[in-house]
């Protein structure tokens, strides 16, 4: 088969994600035929360096063979089974262990099939909690500007990247939306704790007015993923937990696209010290393998919940899939591959390494900021440096990088102006050398006018 053959049918009855259909009349579509560790390969024998690990999911490349081989041994023995009423091993093994790796006081695991869900999850959880205490005003959720939670309309509701919201607006609840401690805004000078500590003064002054009718509030610790790959510093969560504690308020921490390393620490919360009441994971938690969330929280939200049936307390959620045995058999061999390989310290090479390979960037008349958390990288194309004026969206700059990658063996996907590395951690360093000279070259193409 030829990659035409592929994409001619593909066109005919496949509805692409996060996509504009009509772009494929000039944007070809590629058809992967096999991976190995960060390749992909498609059909005509074109490789490509999965920079963005398939959409921040894959950990230890594609077709990994330690995985691999604790998906055929599950599958052999159990591949599904309901969970309400019954249970199973790699279940209860994985919740052990996700309890054991997490932070201190995470003691119950509830199981669901995507990360939308899972936050969806944690919403519904926070609010029946205080309902279950008497409390049930408490029925509003804080975000953050510029966060992202997924689409589910829940999880769209306390996003706030307009592209993905708006046009469904009047379909959502109402959050209240707090000022980001995003470094990029903060003023010449200020470090990026200083700006933290100055903008969560308006997280506190919110708490401080309306703590009686919020239920949680939901972050997503040190990176604003999909708000284009903004960083934070972690003061911030430190205060937030203070601060959530001394009002009565949830801390939700949506680690779902930073958990498993992505921000050098095996949890972003790890570098606040701090343990959120709800911790939802998912993406990483499989390797980039199997659809599996998880929603951590404490024993003392458990113990919110449960009372006699009649009291009508339980959390009567679920979803069909939920907590499969050969996710769960795959979340297993991530984490003992995290163990095994001590992939938390090798990866902290891989990180210097990623700074060095593009610190020639930071001179760049169009790159407004270069930022980094562990293994999480982004570039910031700007139209002027001075002032950091962006690029108008309608100018899809980061899509002709995009497009310069695929030529050179890479996939990297650039947020509107920021072209970023998320890679597989089984990446070399020559890859990354690769991936700097390919984004540069993407980079000095994309800003031409
Ligand atoms: C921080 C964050 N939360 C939630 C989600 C939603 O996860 P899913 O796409 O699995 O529904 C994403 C997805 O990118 C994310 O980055």
């Amino acid at each position: 088969m030829r990659n035409a053959d592929l994409v001619a049918r593909d066109l005919k009855s496949v509805w692409h994600p996060c996509t504009q259909m009509k772009d494929h009349e000039t944007l070809p579509l590629i058809p992967i035929k096999k991976g190995k560790g960060v390749w992909l390969e498609d059909f005509e024998n074109n490789r490509y360096i999965d920079a963005v690990s398939s959409w921040w999911v894959n950990l230890f490349g594609h077709s990994n063979d330690r995985i691999n081989n604790a998906i055929i041994e599950q599958i052999g023995q159990l591949e599904h089974v309901i969970l309400a009423g019954f249970s199973h091993e790699p279940v209860v093994n994985l919740s052990e262990r996700l309890i054991e790796v997490t932070p201190e006081g995470l003691n119950k695991c509830f199981y669901a099939d995507n990360g939308s869900s899972a936050i969806e999850a944690a919403l519904k959880m926070s609010f029946h909690y205080w309902k279950n205490q008497g409390l049930p005003n408490k029925k509003h959720f804080v975000n953050l500007a510029n966060s992202y939670h997924g689409e589910t309309l829940g999880a769209l509701a306390l996003g706030d990247v307009a592209i993905y919201k708006n046009t469904y607006q009047p379909l959502l609840m109402e959050v209240i939306t707090a000022p980001s401690p995003d470094a990029y805004l903060k003023e010449p000078g200020e470090t990026d704790e200083a700006f933290a500590l100055r903008q969560f003064e308006a997280m506190e002054a919110l708490l401080a007015e309306r703590h009686h009718e919020i239920s949680a509030v939901v972050v997503e610790p040190l990176i604003q993923c999909a708000g284009g790959m903004r960083m934070h510093h972690p003061i911030y969560h430190t205060k937030l937990r203070e601060a959530c504690d001394r009002y009565g308020v949830h801390l939700i921490a949506d680690e779902i696209a930073v958990g498993f390393g992505r921000t050098g620490t095996l949890f972003a919360c790890e570098q606040a010290g701090i343990t959120p009441d709800f911790m939802c994971l998912s993406k990483g938690l499989t390797a980039g393998y199997l659809p599996l969330s998880v929603v951590l929280t404490t024993d003392t939200v458990y113990n919110g919940f449960y009372d006699d049936y009649e009291t009508m307390r339980a959390f009567l959620h679920s979803h069909s899939y939920t907590g499969n045995p050969i996710g769960c058999a795959v979340a297993l061999a991530t984490l003992d591959i995290f163990r095994d390989d001590r992939v938390i310290e090798n990866n902290r090479r891989l990180s210097a390494c990623m700074a060095e390979s593009v610190a020639h960037l930071a001179d760049h008349p169009n790159v407004g900021d270069i930022r980094q958390h562990g293994m999480t990288l982004a570039i910031e194309m700007v139209k002027n440096k001075a002032d950091k004026t962006p690029f108008h969206w309608k100018e899809r700059r980061g899509l002709k990088v995009y497009q310069h990658s695929l030529t050179r063996q890479a996939l990297i996907r650039p947020l509107g102006n920021v072209v970023y590395f998320m890679p597989p951690y089984v990446i070399t360093e020559d890859q990354i050398q690769h991936l700097a000279r390919v984004a540069t070259e993407g980079i000095n193409i994309a800003v031409r006018d």
